[in-house]
């Protein structure tokens, strides 16, 4: 196994207090790490897209809070209290979509109410969020379980954007599945959708495949209904930023839905790969969710690494002056997905609700 994939995409050194982050902007030209050693800069490195991916991000503010709340000295609990709002708030404003965040943070909040004293509380903190951790990994593993099913030998698959390991602390939602088939032996081909305007298909995705030798073909995101109509996509599999338990919408990365409609068209199945922290009991409807609006830079322009140099430099592609649109996600209505896969078992989006007690959601209100 190389550095590269053995290693978690987040991690937390407790002796320096600080978040360690493989540094997603650098892939996959260079590989490197990234020590946060404060809750503020811990937020900028998932706004920044330092770190990325609905599960990174969670595991991230996670150790935010534990690490933001390990810095506060003093014992007063009504102050302590205080802080630990501004670091909540702080890591749950970082990027909107995801709902993993705000999941990872109201759990290490409930394990630290258990806690009587300053020192207890930031304890538990740092506990909660190795869990959180830890969950994540095992959550993916339980997907690839449950997904093995629909990855016969042969296989060829269509993916967008990156919901693998780098979207995570390990394994990867949408992967995961992938990676155990490929594990089992079974011969598979991914279509990675290129996925601009920040291209995590082509730059993260693919990387991840070649590292673990998954035989891949990166595509214009514009190719995939080409691709569907002459019969060379068998299954589409993609993750998610946030569900929601009440109707099985399912918000991910801008795109996403042009491919549902065109899996769809063409009656291929069209999974959804999610840990049980991308479940949103809460809202009612997919047009409640926020829609995290980015710079038109991104889609005004590019970032590659010229022949011969080693830095990434960006360059504009569209005409000056003419400004942009950037949407950074998209919802999917549950008619146009054919099954969610979680760590629990495999279910139809529109029975999420029914099945919340197993997950999950057993404390979300009745309509
Ligand atoms: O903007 P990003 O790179 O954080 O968005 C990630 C995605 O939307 C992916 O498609 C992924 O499926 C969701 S994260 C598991």
């Amino acid at each position: 196994m190389s550095r590269e994939t053995s290693v978690r995409t987040v991690r937390f050194d407790s002796r320096q207090n600080a978040v360690v982050l493989i540094d997603q902007r650098r892939l996959p030209h260079e590989f490197q790490f990234v020590a946060t050693t404060d809750f503020r800069e811990t937020a900028e490195a998932i706004r920044d897209m330092t770190v990325r991916g609905a599960g990174a991000m969670g595991a991230t503010a996670a150790y935010g809070l534990a690490q933001g709340a390990r810095a506060f000295r003093g014992s007063d609990l009504g102050r302590f209290a205080g802080h630990l709002a501004t670091v909540y708030r702080e890591l749950a404003e970082a990027r909107p979509t995801a709902v993993d965040p705000v999941n990872a943070l109201d759990s290490v909040l409930a394990a630290m109410s258990a806690g009587t004293t300053v020192a207890t509380q930031q304890a538990l903190a740092l506990d909660a969020a190795e869990r959180f951790a830890e969950e994540d990994v095992a959550h993916c593993t339980a997907i690839g379980r449950h997904g093995l099913k629909f990855f016969p030998d042969g296989t060829r698959v269509l993916t967008h954007c990156n919901a693998g390991r780098l979207a995570f602390v390990d394994v990867g939602s949408a992967t995961a599945p992938i990676y155990a088939a490929h594990a089992a032996g079974r011969r598979l081909h991914v279509f990675c959708d290129e996925t601009r305007p920040r291209c995590q298909g082509a730059s993260l995705t693919a990387w991840e495949l070649s590292q673990a030798g998954v035989p891949h073909s990166i595509i214009a995101d514009n190719a995939a209904g080409h691709l569907m109509q002459r019969g060379e996509i068998d299954v589409v599999i993609v993750g998610a930023d946030r569900v929601l338990g009440r109707t099985g919408e399912v918000a991910n990365k801008i795109g996403t839905y042009t491919k549902a409609v065109l899996a769809a068209r063409h009656r291929i199945p069209f999974y959804v790969a999610i840990p049980l922290s991308t479940l949103d009991w809460n809202l009612r409807r997919g047009t409640e969710i926020p829609i995290e609006e980015r710079a038109e830079d991104e889609v005004l322009g590019a970032w590659g690494v010229p022949t011969g140099k080693r830095r990434a430099e960006r360059v504009r592609i569209a005409n000056p002056g003419s400004p942009a649109r950037n949407p950074g996600f998209d919802v999917t209505p549950a008619e146009l997905i054919t099954g969610v896969i979680t760590p629990v078992g495999v279910f139809r989006p529109e029975a999420l609700w029914k099945m919340r007690h197993r997950l999950g959601g057993e404390t979300a209100q009745t309509r």
